[in-house]
């Protein structure tokens, strides 16, 4: 069947909306992805007919909100091709489920010992380990980066060794869209012992990883990247780290028993799910999923592919234009600057067109380090965008570039 995006932007009732007098051009997908009405309606359906506090209740609407919400975890592992259901975790997102590990890391690591990230990673996938590393005396290593913003494979031999403990690595880059051997790296990290933790926060809109397969540690994504609601989340762990790691929170719904002398914890999933959840973002999650698979990963990726290679080769021809990240494993962002004009006037130009872009170091300080500058204009698009919205942004750029140069 031929990918319908007429069809699957009817939708999407923001893509209808204008901004600044123009229609809406949302390149802006690796910041949050737009929601479908599905999506919307499962909120809406929650908060009108069944809004009730879940695992808690033994009245009928509690009932209905714990079904929903468990239904929505057996969603997600589905999905994911988890072995078990308590193997997922709900959080509030990426950055909360990479804290959630962190934080557990601070007792099973001593000096000496080292965790190693990659020179690709959003700040939320360097800040925690090193607040780990500034509790535990463990030393931050750093799997470098090349000129067209891939990993450095050939160095990983010399930042692995069997001091390290932990390897952590975005699954797609936020700043580039690298696609990153993941497969490699966490082979590689096993054979010296090492856990890994995979940032997938930009992944699941574009791939649906098979995690058994993977064979990964941890595995961390945000729903609101997917076409679900923001403030949820998935952590998924491997069983035995879970039962390893203490609990993040303490609070109601993770305890199993209380008294002053003592507190023992419930069993997982519910250990690291202290107090009420984003109940209504959980449900939605599992909505997004539903919607995902109904347009299909794969006719996703495909479609998403013509996009990038349509993009960079009419973004390829205007003057000047330098994109960031060229490797042969991408997704569907381009990250560019044009000439000496700083990224922020571009997309403060395209915004005046109804273009949503976005610019400046996207929590990917280091990436701009290496490139020695301060930021870039982000395009990045999904399977609802078209080849016009494409058109509109290189004419947009080109008048952008006239206006400023
Ligand atoms: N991490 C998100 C981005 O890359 C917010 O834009």
């Amino acid at each position: 069947m031929p990918f319908d995006v007429a069809a699957i932007r009817a939708d999407f009732p923001i893509l209808h909306r204008q901004v600044n007098g123009k229609p809406l051009v949302y390149l802006d997908n690796a910041a949050t992805s737009q929601k479908p009405q599905a999506v919307i309606d499962s909120i809406v359906e929650y908060y009108s007919r069944y809004n009730a506090n879940i695992h808690r209740g033994v009245h009928s609407l509690s009932q209905e909100a714990t079904d929903a919400f468990e239904q929505a975890r057996i969603k997600i592992q589905k999905h994911f091709n988890i072995a078990k259901k308590h193997e997922v975790i709900f959080t509030s997102g990426t950055t909360h489920g990479i804290n959630l590990v962190a934080q557990g890391f601070s007792n099973l690591l001593e000096a000496g010992d080292e965790v190693l990230v990659s020179a690709l990673e959003h700040h939320s996938n360097i800040v925690p380990w090193q607040m780990l590393c500034e509790r535990t005396g463990a030393r931050l290593e750093v799997l470098p980066m090349n000129a067209e913003g891939t990993l450095a494979m050939d160095q990983l031999k010399n930042v692995l060794s069997s001091k390290t403990k932990l390897v952590f690595v975005n699954h797609i880059s936020n700043a580039l869209g690298t696609i990153n051997p993941i497969e490699e790296i966490i082979q590689k990290a096993h054979q010296v012992g090492a856990a890994v933790l995979v940032d997938g926060a930009q992944a699941c809109s574009h791939l649906q990883p098979d995690l058994q397969a993977l064979n990964v540690d941890f595995y961390v994504t945000s729903a609101h990247k997917m076409c679900g609601p923001t403030g949820i989340g998935m952590l998924y762990g491997k069983e035995s780290w879970l039962e390893k790691l203490p609990p993040y929170q303490g609070g109601g719904e993770m305890i199993s028993e209380v008294t002053f002398e003592k507190t023992t914890y419930a069993e997982l999933p519910h250990k690291f799910e202290a107090g009420t959840p984003n109940i209504a973002g959980g449900i939605a999650f599992g909505a997004a999923i539903d919607y995902l698979q109904h347009i299909g990963l794969d006719a996703i990726a495909q479609y998403e592919a013509e996009l990038l290679a349509y993009a960079t080769q009419e973004l390829g021809t205007i003057e000047g234009m330098k994109i960031y990240g060229t490797g042969p494993d991408k997704t569907s962002v381009i990250s560019f600057n044009v000439g000496e004009i700083h990224p922020y006037d571009i997309g403060t130009i395209l915004d005046q067109m109804g273009i949503a872009v976005r610019t400046g170091h996207h929590c990917a300080q280091p990436v701009m380090q290496y490139f020695n500058i301060p930021g870039t204009v982000r395009a990045s698009f999904a399977f609802y965008n078209t080849k016009e919205e494409i058109d509109a942004l290189v004419n947009g750029v080109r008048k952008a570039q006239m206006m400023l140069s």
